[in-house]
């Protein structure tokens, strides 16, 4: 059955990547969370999607020229709606806590934020967070940068790892020969376009983004792992609906 993970949190209903959207995530019964993951000024790893604060926060610049005291001044809800106002750029840890508080028992996808800004030594601080303590979910890597894949993989091979891409037919070509790959998350036009390759593929495929209808149902219909989508809510029921047709 294709899992329904939860893109930057429930990011259509709640404002993304905040602990609201990861709580709401998880209320929906969302089987997996995606995140965004970066470094300060200061090497505090913050959960964000954009190199800057300009489209999520009341502040501008870039992640890199602020502290995290100083981030944590920012307003990340109000830009959403109101009702957020007052939300701030959560830590990794801070998610990480959130999502065992809430019971949450599925699989948390940390993409490492590497395709834009480089952030040495980002990857051995997301595991040292994670090996702090046990955690009631599972855990899979992500990035679309290879080389920050290699890194976890060397640093920790314990856990899965998967690799984002556009997919260009050579990029999903070569990494099924990648031995420490476990899963590949393509963009979804990729699908799309090649829906008896994604049939037959030798890993398991979580597209993104995932908020059609018509996607989510050629997603079930091809038995995909897993979709990324801004949606969890709407897609668990349309998958309910689907299984019971
Ligand atoms: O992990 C899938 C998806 O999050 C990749 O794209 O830009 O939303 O991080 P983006
Ligand atoms: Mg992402």
């Amino acid at each position: 059955m294709t899992k329904i993970f939860a893109h930057r949190g429930s990011k259509g209903t709640h404002p993304e990547n905040t602990l609201p959207a990861f709580r709401e995530a998880v209320r929906v019964g969302a089987d997996g969370v995606e995140l965004d993951v970066q470094l300060t000024k200061d090497q505090e790893l913050v959960v964000i999607h954009d190199n800057d604060v300009d489209r999520t926060t009341d502040g501008t610049g870039e992640i890199t020229d602020f502290t995290l005291s100083e981030i944590k001044q920012l307003d990340a809800g109000s830009w959403f709606k109101p009702e957020f106002s007052g939300e701030r750029i959560p830590t990794f840890v801070e998610v990480l806590t959130c999502l065992q508080e809430e019971g949450f028992t599925g699989i948390l996808n940390i993409e490492v934020k590497t395709d834009e800004k480089e952030y040495p030594g980002i990857e051995a601080k997301v595991i040292e967070c994670l090996n702090q303590q046990e955690w009631s979910f599972q855990v899979a890597y992500s990035s679309f940068n290879f080389s920050t894949l290699e890194n976890l993989a060397e640093l920790d091979p314990t856990r899965e790892i998967c690799h984002i891409m556009y997919a260009k037919q050579s990029e999903i070509e070569m990494v099924k020969h990648v031995p420490f790959i476990s899963g590949v998350h393509p963009k979804i036009t990729w699908i799309q376009e090649n829906p008896e390759q994604a049939v037959t593929y030798p890993l398991p495929l979580r597209p993104w983004t995932v908020n059609q209808v018509g996607d989510m149902l050629l997603a079930f219909e091809l038995g995909l792992a897993a979709i990324h989508t801004d949606y969890p809510e709407q897609a668990k029921l349309l998958l309910k609906s689907y299984q019971e047709r």
